[in-house]
């Protein structure tokens, strides 16, 4: 077989992961997008196997036994794994990636004959690789410990901003001058191999906790840009392409995250909120109004509309099904249920949509921002569980306000709301909510899922 046919399937796997991305941008069509790609990405990978190479030697064997061990790992963790869990998988298979892209690039450094001229693009690619595969590889790792609650956010080493710039200094300048000698200095390769880790480290860990979800994206592009170094090394335009797509998807979704945020990624890099988790109405002398689960499951009963508005704490009591259940139950009595769906809505993109899906709740039962924020006006009741940012009117009235500017649900324009939480503590921001003092509101505390189905059981009666 020539090589022109091998590369004609390489065309067909890229076309393949076009498609299956363009795919999972609609949750109608994400499984079957995910399939696609993955179907590309193993026949690029078959195809890479009897692609013809100039040494004999193909280490079938090495390769044979790596493809098992990790498909087998990969497909044990991902059965496994909770849907909560999910930044963390995310994070850690990540920085596989991205120690894929470092190791390719010390086994070519390796390889390089001693006299090599160094100012050339092949080798600058190599070292860029390095740079941006273990920056990957050990961020992610930081990531997936400060989600795990392995690494806590507290600890921060003194000066962060300045170790950093320190180190990033003396890459690049150490890196120029590595590609200024006249032979490869593998030493030289090693010292800098080890400063990369080291920046991915002191690169994430002042980060807190609650902004790993736009690390993780962000690095994740950078492993993207890694694989497709690592392309260009091998002149593989498979994974050329394949880095690109990753790499392109990591940063606009990075961009997205910041943007529902109202946050410069800036922001989020230099440590933005503090996540403290104070009283929510600190200082106030204000009461809030509680309600019973007896007479809000009379109100909901003869209610016409009623939207459910979920946040983190939904997914923390892990209550989607039992909400779904309420749905059902409401639904067969004649209420008109849907759910409203802030994209920074609990902790990762999509977060809402993912634990809804689990729990079979209908896709077009979910509204958007400007579609629920439409509908509110004409909503008996607003049933807010779990959620507090999101639905801070902060955002919109106090220009002091951290999330001053992020678009809200706009929960208080219903008839009547109702908060679910276990007390008045703070969300995510770590700011005071209004709203919880509403001449509307009333509070239900309690933890979600145990509430919602008392809530059950007296609507059920009622
Ligand atoms: P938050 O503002 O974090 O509020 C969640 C609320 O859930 C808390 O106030 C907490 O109050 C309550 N809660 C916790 N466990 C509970 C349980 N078992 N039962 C009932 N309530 C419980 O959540 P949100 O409104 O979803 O907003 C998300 C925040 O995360 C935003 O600030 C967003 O910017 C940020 N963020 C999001 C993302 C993505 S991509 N989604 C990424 C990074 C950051 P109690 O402790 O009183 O119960």
């Amino acid at each position: 077989m020539t090589t022109s046919l091998f590369d004609f399937v390489y065309l067909i796997s890229i076309v393949l992961f076009i498609v299956g991305l363009k795919r999972l941008s609609s949750p109608d069509t994400a499984r079957n997008g995910n399939l696609i790609t993955a179907g590309g990405m193993a026949l690029g990978m078959l195809v890479t196997l009897f692609y013809p190479i100039q040494s004999g030697d193909n280490n079938f064997a090495w390769i044979g036994g790596g493809l098992l061990l990790g498909s087998a790992v990969g497909w044990v963790a991902a059965k496994r794994v909770q849907m909560t869990a999910m930044p963390e998988m995310v994070s850690l298979f990540n920085g596989l990636g991205g120690a894929c892209a470092m190791l390719i690039s010390i086994v070519e450094f390796y390889n390089y004959p001693a006299n090599t001229s160094l100012l050339n693009g092949a080798v600058f690619t190599t070292l860029f690789a390095l740079f941006i595969g273990s920056i990957s590889f050990t961020g992610s790792l930081v990531a997936y410990g400060k989600l795990q609650g392995f690494l806590r956010d507290s600890l921060v080493l003194p000066y962060p901003k300045v170790i950093n710039l320190i180190l990033l200094i003396a890459i690049v300048v150490l890196g120029s001058y590595f590609m200024s000698l006249p032979d490869l200095d593998f030493n030289l390769v090693s010292i800098l191999l080890v400063l990369s880790l080291i920046y991915g480290i002191t690169f994430v860990t002042p980060i807190g906790g609650g902004d790993m979800p736009v690390v993780i994206s962000l690095l994740n592009s950078f492993t993207g840009i890694g694989a497709a170094l690592a392309g260009l090394i091998y002149n593989n335009q498979v994974m050329l392409v394949g880095g690109i797509l990753v790499g392109a998807s990591g940063t606009i979704l990075t961009i997205l995250m910041c943007q529902a945020m109202n946050r410069s990624l800036f922001n989020v890099i230099v440590g933005g909120f503090s996540s403290s988790g104070g009283p929510a109405g600190e200082g106030r002398e204000e009461v809030v109004k509680e309600a019973t689960p007896n007479d809000l499951a009379i109100q909901l009963k003869y209610s016409q509309k009623v939207i459910i508005v979920p946040g983190y704490g939904m997914a923390v009591a892990q209550a989607q099904h039992v909400v779904h259940e309420l749905e059902n139950m409401l639904e067969t009595e004649g209420v008109d249920v849907k759910y409203a769906i802030h994209p920074v809505a609990g902790r990762m993109p999509g977060h809402m949509n993912v634990l809804l899906a689990e729990a079979d709740v209908p896709y077009p039962k979910l509204l958007e921002l400007e579609q629920a924020n439409k509908e509110f006006p004409s909503t008996d009741v607003v049933l807010v569980i779990g959620a507090n940012d999101v639905v801070n009117p902060a955002a919109k009235e106090d220009a002091s306000s951290p999330i001053y500017g992020m678009p809200i649900l706009e929960v208080e324009q219903a008839k009547n709301v109702v908060v679910m939480k276990r007390s008045m503590n703070a969300g995510y921001a770590g700011i005071q909510n209004q709203l919880f003092f509403g001449e509307k509101t009333r509070m239900l505390f309690g933890d979600a899922k145990s509430t919602l189905n008392k809530l059950k059981e007296e609507v059920d009666q009622a």
